[in-house]
């Protein structure tokens, strides 16, 4: 694989916006066609490059999160993790989040965590399931509708930077929206 960049959205050129909606719609099925987030623009992604063009991306935010066993918390939430389907199974992604990994080891971030149903990829990077009740801004289509409070079943993914913290049966405030 080629080089690893860090941009915020408002950086992307054409080609890479073009790149990337192309690649986030074929990874996901019913992607927008029309805009590269969900609920809310990122600060800025990781993206993979081969021969200048983008085969594979995370999106990611920097917040802090409150736990009720352990108080605030500062993490990177990863967004649509995705790779050019031709280009998979030759380490793209881990590579991607290991860059990210490393990149925030300087920084003060206490974890990572990534809302992902398919654990595979994350299991392998060291992320663990963990069952907490969040807390979360709701947004629908560019609307806030209100504030949430649900179990996240078993989606919800973190690995610690440091020191390792139970969080089992944790509630978390997200102190904004999720993905
Ligand atoms: C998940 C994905 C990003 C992995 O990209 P990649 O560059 O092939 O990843 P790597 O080569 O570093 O690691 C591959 C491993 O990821 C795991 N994996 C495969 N598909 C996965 C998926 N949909 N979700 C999570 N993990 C997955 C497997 O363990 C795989 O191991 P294998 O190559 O032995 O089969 C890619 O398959 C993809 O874009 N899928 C569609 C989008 C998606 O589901 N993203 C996850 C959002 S949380």
């Amino acid at each position: 694989m080629g080089l690893i960049e860090y941009k915020s959205d408002c950086e992307l050129t054409g080609t890479e916006r073009s790149d990337l909606q192309k690649l986030l719609q074929e990874c996901f099925h019913g992607y927008f066609i029309d805009r590269l987030y969900h609920k809310q623009v990122p600060q800025y992604r990781v993206l993979a490059k081969k021969n200048e063009r983008i085969v594979g991306q995370v999106a990611v935010d920097q917040r802090v999160i409150r736990s009720r066993k352990h108080g605030v918390i500062s993490l990177i939430e990863l967004i649509d993790t995705c790779v050019d389907e031709k280009c998979r199974h030759k380490g793209i992604a881990t590579k991607l989040l290991q860059e990210l990994e490393h990149w925030a080891n300087e920084k003060s971030v206490d974890a990572f965590v990534v809302f992902a149903d398919d654990h595979r990829l994350y299991k392998k990077l060291g992320y663990d399931v963990v069952d907490v009740t969040c807390r979360f801004l709701a947004i629908e289509e560019h609307e806030s509708v209100g504030v949430i409070e649900k179990k996240m079943g078993d989606c919800f993914m973190i690995k610690f930077t440091r020191k390792p913290r139970d969080m089992q049966g944790d509630h978390v405030d997200m102190l904004g929206y999720v993905f």
